[in-house]
């Protein structure tokens, strides 16, 4: 059939369906026709079904969508504070979600997830980097995290500083300050109140403790080992 055939099987189906259209359905008797009751009994039962038809579509798409991430997935190896961790990720995996949510490493935070905020900082080679914004797959280099700060139950003299100097409110920067003020000290930037502001004005705090943070650093900095 060239493209002349289908053009007039369609137009013939077109005008089929003209031809027979049937004539419009006469009016249901006064016994079978639609109540306000029966149209919400019917619509309730549509209600129920519709999640029953979600799951069956669900469960449909499932097995497709889990062969897709497995088809994708790279191997990755990370050595985080001091251990090495292999995963299968996919590779746009932020290496703050790898530590968050395949090494359920909680204490870096996710804040603006836009590097914006710093909550999510850690060390990556001993330099402070924001990790919603670098690539797990890419990190070659040891990752410090601030689970890994403490040693033998014993607080790192950053976090002991953060406390004595009650540099926190709600603490959900904490952790990024924390690393980043570690990282702040090791790179020579904490010589006194004006350059720690301004090498840690890439960790926000909205509960404004910045005066206390900036003690607990110039506190904290004579008191850490020589840089390790
Ligand atoms: S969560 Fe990474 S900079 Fe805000
Ligand atoms: S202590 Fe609340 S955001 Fe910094």
């Amino acid at each position: 059939m060239d493209s002349n055939d289908l053009s007039t099987a369609s137009h013939d189906s077109v005008t089929h369906r003209t031809a027979t259209a049937p004539a419009a359905p006469a009016l249901p008797p006064a016994s079978q026709a639609v109540s306000r009751r029966t149209f919400l009994l019917s619509a309730g039962a549509a209600g129920v079904a519709a999640p029953a038809f979600a799951a069956a579509v669900s469960d449909a798409v499932s097995p497709m969508s889990s062969h897709r991430k497995a088809a994708t997935a790279v191997a990755v190896t990370l050595n985080v504070n001091g251990q090495t961790r292999n995963l299968w990720l996919d590779p746009r995996t932020t290496l703050l979600d790898a530590l968050r949510d395949h090494l359920q490493l909680t204490g870096s935070k996710k804040g603006c997830d836009h590097g914006q905020c710093g909550a999510c900082t850690v060390l990556v080679g001993g330099v402070r980097v924001l990790s919603c914004l670098t690539l797990a797959v890419a990190v070659r280099e040891p990752v410090s995290t601030i689970e890994g700060l403490a040693q033998a139950g014993t607080l790192h003299p950053m976090q002991q500083a953060f406390m004595d100097h009650d540099a926190f409110q709600c603490g959900y920067c904490t952790p990024g300050q924390i690393m980043s003020a570690v990282a702040c000290v090791k790179e020579g930037n904490a010589t006194d109140e004006r350059q720690i502001r301004e090498y840690m004005s890439g960790n926000l705090c909205r509960c404004a403790a910045y005066p206390h943070i900036v003690a607990a650093i110039l506190a904290a900095k004579s008191n850490m080992p020589s840089i390790s």
